[in-house]
């Protein structure tokens, strides 16, 4: 079947900041009856990074390769910039998709200069190449290395070559998949920062995979949590960091804690006193969950913990059992009396307490999260 569609092109011309320049909708694909994209839908807007995070084998790469054009989808559209590039009939293959690409086994040619990597997709008169290839080179500051050869450079200057190689053609769309993941730590931190100063300044929509919550927090205007092939959560990452959707998000992004309890009368009285949980049944169970740092910790007052407050609710008695010094935290892990079962809390700096020392716990309520119980 033939469409006379007209086709995205090179040319920049105005942004529209009020039309996604990439959107996805209901996008789905299944291998051998198991489907593992499930209808995701999402938008991104010029010069906005949008984070796919999720589980290792939940379906990002696979919705990447969807819309570069690599894998073809079950259902669903794709469009650029409110043109439908790909749907179940019609679809523009991947080398006129203006989308580039950044994958975590990005190869520089070997046999080619640096100038030359960057130059590879560039077509026109030699000298706007060039320049192209300059200002970009500059941009990730290795125009010094134009005439090197990629095994003259690190990997982390390697990596940004594969960056201006992939942002020389001007790309409306980046998709990248786990591309940092073959650093050390804080070559990374610094190649992340200026990885999106760059792809902001270019004005592209980028689309970034990762299994890593730092690098989400870090990277992204948004963030889509994925699981079992469905986007669970989206917004930016103060909100999904504060307003999970459920256990399981709150428990990807840091350890938490779980307390467990009944509901009377939307409410449910656990050893740090009563908690609302509006909604929930008479006779439910709801987990309390809260993360280590949230925690409250205060030391035995001969036997007596301090005095109840609205905010921090009651205290519970436990024992230290571990306490271990993390840098910029410490983690300590105490034993609680009333079920024996173990709380982890985080508290600044250092504070290493003693085995066996007895301390009291409080939960703060607007720290919280209440969720029906898992499994229950
Ligand atoms: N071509 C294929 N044929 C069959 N199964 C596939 C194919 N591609 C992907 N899958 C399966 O689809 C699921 C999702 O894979 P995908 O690569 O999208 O996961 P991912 O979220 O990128 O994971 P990771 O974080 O490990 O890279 C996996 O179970 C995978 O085995
Ligand atoms: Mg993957």
């Amino acid at each position: 079947m033939k469409h006379d569609m007209p086709q995205p092109g090179p040319e920049r011309t105005q942004v529209n900041q009020t039309v996604p320049r990439l959107e996805i909708r209901n996008l789905s694909r299944a291998f051998g009856g198991q489907v593992v994209v499930d209808h995701v839908s999402l938008k991104v807007m010029p010069g906005q990074v949008t984070c796919l995070l999720g589980p290792s084998g939940c379906g990002k790469s696979t919705t990447l390769r969807m819309i570069a054009g690599v894998e073809m989808q079950d259902s669903g559209e794709i469009f650029v910039d409110g043109q439908l590039i790909c749907d179940t009939v019609f679809r523009v293959p991947p080398e006129r998709r203006h989308i580039g690409l950044m994958f975590q086994d990005f190869a520089l040619f070997p046999h080619l200069s640096v100038g030359d990597n960057v130059a590879f997709g560039l077509k026109g008169p030699a000298d706007r190449k060039r320049a192209r290839v300059e200002e970009l080179l500059d941009k990730v500051g290795l125009r010094r290395f134009i005439d090197e050869y990629p095994y003259q450079l690190s990997g982390g200057e390697q990596q940004r070559v594969a960056l201006a190689r992939a942002l020389a053609p001007k790309p409306r769309i980046m998709l990248m998949d786990e591309p940092f993941s073959g650093l050390d730590n804080r070559l990374r931190d610094d190649i992340r920062d200026e990885t999106l100063e760059v792809l902001k300044a270019e004005d592209a929509a980028v689309l970034l995979v990762t299994h890593e919550p730092e690098e989400a927090m870090r990277m992204a205007d948004e963030i889509a949590l994925m699981r079992n092939g469905k986007i669970v959560q989206q917004g930016a990452p103060y909100n999904v960091y504060n307003a999970p959707v459920d256990r399981q998000a709150v428990a990807f992004f840091s350890d938490i804690n779980v307390i467990r309890g009944k509901v009377q009368g939307a409410l449910t009285d656990t050893p740090f006193g009563q908690f609302l949980a509006p909604g929930v049944p008479d006779g439910a169970e709801v987990d309390i969950v809260i993360r280590p740092q949230h925690i409250k910790l205060d030391l035995d007052r001969g036997g007596r913990g301090p005095n109840p407050t609205v905010q921090d609710g009651v205290a519970a008695r436990g024992e230290v059992v571990r306490a271990r010094f993390m840098g910029a935290e410490s983690l300590v892990e105490i034993r609680m009396d009333y079920d024996g079962s173990v709380l982890k809390a985080t508290v600044p700096n250092v504070f290493l307490p003693s085995l066996g020392k007895p301390l009291w716990l409080m939960i703060r309520r607007d720290r919280c999260f209440v969720f029906p119980a898992a499994g229950a």
